[in-house]
């Protein structure tokens, strides 16, 4: 059977497959900044901070506007991506506008690629002319995905405590 593919704005109807993703995702080390007590007793305010990042509301120091879909498959949380607005200086060195992940327990099925491709479509929707992507230089399935999308690579920058950064641009226009 076919699977079913949705992709939604957070939201609650998902909180536990949502929670039991970012657990994964923690095991690996990432998405430590999660506080998975908080998201369990209080997931509205979760959303509600998560709305507005969206609309420009109360960011913190060093953050611009950001949009996050949530890939959810056969009724399970796979994966999200973010859109960030615009660069700031540290988004145009490093961050990039795009980021993307997949849960470990659902990673090389496609769904880093579609989770990319839906991204630059709402990108376009939101009428930039061209993304920033970056990405670890040994990060092989990132770089495939980037490059499966049309990302040109403008260069990799070096770091002396941290993995180096690929630097790609994908036209949208
Ligand atoms: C990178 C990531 C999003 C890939 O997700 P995914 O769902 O496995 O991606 P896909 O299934 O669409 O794979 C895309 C391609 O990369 C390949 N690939 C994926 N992971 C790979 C890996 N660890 N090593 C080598 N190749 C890999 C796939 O085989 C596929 O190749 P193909 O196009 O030749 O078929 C996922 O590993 C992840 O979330 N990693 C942690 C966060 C992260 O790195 N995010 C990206 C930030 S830039």
């Amino acid at each position: 059977m076919q699977e079913a593919i949705i992709f939604i704005n957070p939201n609650i109807k998902y909180k536990e497959t949502y929670i039991s993703g970012i657990l994964e995702l923690q095991k690996e080390g990432r998405n430590l900044e999660d506080n998975v007590i908080e998201l369990q007793n209080n997931f509205e305010k979760y959303l509600e901070d998560v709305e507005k990042d969206s609309k420009g509301i109360e960011l913190k120091e060093g953050r611009v506007p950001q949009t996050v879909y949530w890939m959810i498959v056969d009724d399970v949380f796979v994966g999200r991506v973010s859109i960030r607005h615009y660069l700031n200086e540290n988004l145009l060195k490093e961050g990039g506008h795009i980021g993307y992940d997949v849960i470990p327990s659902k990673r090389k099925n496609g769904y880093g690629t579609k989770l990319l491709e839906y991204g630059l479509e709402k990108s376009k929707e939101m009428k930039l002319e061209k993304v920033l992507i970056t990405c670890d230089e040994e990060n092989i399935g990132s770089r495939k995905i980037i490059e499966k999308c049309g990302g040109v690579l403008e260069n990799i920058i070096k770091n002396e405590n941290a993995p180096a950064k690929c630097r790609f641009w994908i036209n949208l226009v």
